[in-house]
């Protein structure tokens, strides 16, 4: 620790407010976009709003959680980029742009970071949630099917992070969608070892991308109720259901919010996190049988 004659003859206190970015002109976060704690408000309901400034490329965003999000990051203020392989439907809300985008299309991304550049001069936040499931048993994966899930579930992520980062400032933040099959083993090998390696790529980008003030974290979703979980079988959803204490499937919805708080100035000290939202499914190792076979 530095002594007060190393660190300028600094007191206790002044190292407290130094640290906390107390000092004038950051009083509260307030320079960080965030509310005043005296306000209060931000412990109710989520300001309106919060993204107002923030411009927002989002992948596989045509359908399911990808468009729950869109939705939420609108409501919250943000100019979004709605970027997807499959055609959008309904009329496009004045603050989203919608563009078609391969994930693995390396030349593709780069149209994109262009075409922002000339539109925009920047990005604020890239939410990769593009991705596909792959159910094949172990002797059944193909090369492939292997191949095809992580030239989507990772190397679009990783494709995306390279084209946008050179646009993006410090507070800017990254978002990639991974899932439990990530945090315990699952019996789709090349779904969960995409994964698990889309986890490591947000980890080591964390540091790397760390050093610029650029924040990127993983969100883990449970079962939730869209087109890809519709593509499991009912013995497989019937099964995982039992397994989740809150004893329901999730929605987009459930997850949409964390998105927008992610992108938001309030998790500006989140980076590296890995943030579960599954009811309860990964909170126990079976143990949820256990406890109900002996009540
Ligand atoms: N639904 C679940 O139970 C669940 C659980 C954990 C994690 N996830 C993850 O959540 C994310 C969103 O999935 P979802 O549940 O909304 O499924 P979904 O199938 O409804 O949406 C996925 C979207 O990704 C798009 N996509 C697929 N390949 C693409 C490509 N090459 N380029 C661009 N877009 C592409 C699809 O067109 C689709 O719109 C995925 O990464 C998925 O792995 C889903």
């Amino acid at each position: 620790m530095a002594s007060s004659s190393e660190s300028g003859g600094e007191t206790a206190s002044e190292t407290a407010v130094r640290l906390t970015g107390e000092s004038a002109g950051r009083q509260s976060g307030e320079s960080a976009g965030r509310p005043s704690c005296e306000s209060a408000s931000w412990l109710g309901s989520a300001p309106a709003r919060r993204l107002a400034d923030k411009i927002v490329v989002i992948t596989g965003a045509a359908r399911g959680q990808g468009a729950a999000e869109v939705e939420a990051l609108t409501v919250a203020g943000a100019t979004v980029v709605a970027t997807d392989v499959l055609p959008f439907s309904g009329a496009t809300p004045d603050a989203v742009t919608r563009r078609t985008l391969d994930v693995t299309d390396a030349e593709g991304w780069k149209r994109l970071a262009q075409w922002l550049t000339v539109e925009y001069g920047r990005v604020d936040a890239l939410v990769n949630n593009a991705g596909v499931a792959a159910r094949e048993r172990l002797p059944n994966v193909s090369l492939e099917t292997w191949q095809r899930t992580f030239d989507i579930n990772v190397t679009g992520p990783l494709l995306g992070i390279q084209a946008l980062v050179p646009l993006m400032r410090a507070g800017s933040s990254i978002v990639n969608i991974c899932s439990v099959a990530a945090l315990a083993g699952h019996a789709a090998a090349a779904y969960t070892a995409s994964k698990w390696a889309l986890r490591g790529l947000t980890r080591s980008a964390s540091l790397e991308l760390g050093e610029r003030g650029i924040r990127v974290n993983a969100v883990m979703p449970g079962l939730i109720d869209t087109p890809l979980m519709a593509s499991a079988s009912p013995a497989f959803t019937g099964a995982a259901l039992t397994e989740i204490p809150l004893g329901r499937i999730g929605q987009p919805a459930d997850i949409a919010p964390t998105i927008v708080f992610l992108i938001s100035d309030d998790s500006a000290y989140y980076n590296g996190a890995e943030l579960v939202i599954d009811g309860g499914l990964t909170a126990h190792v079976s143990h949820k049988r256990i406890a109900d076979a002996t009540r």
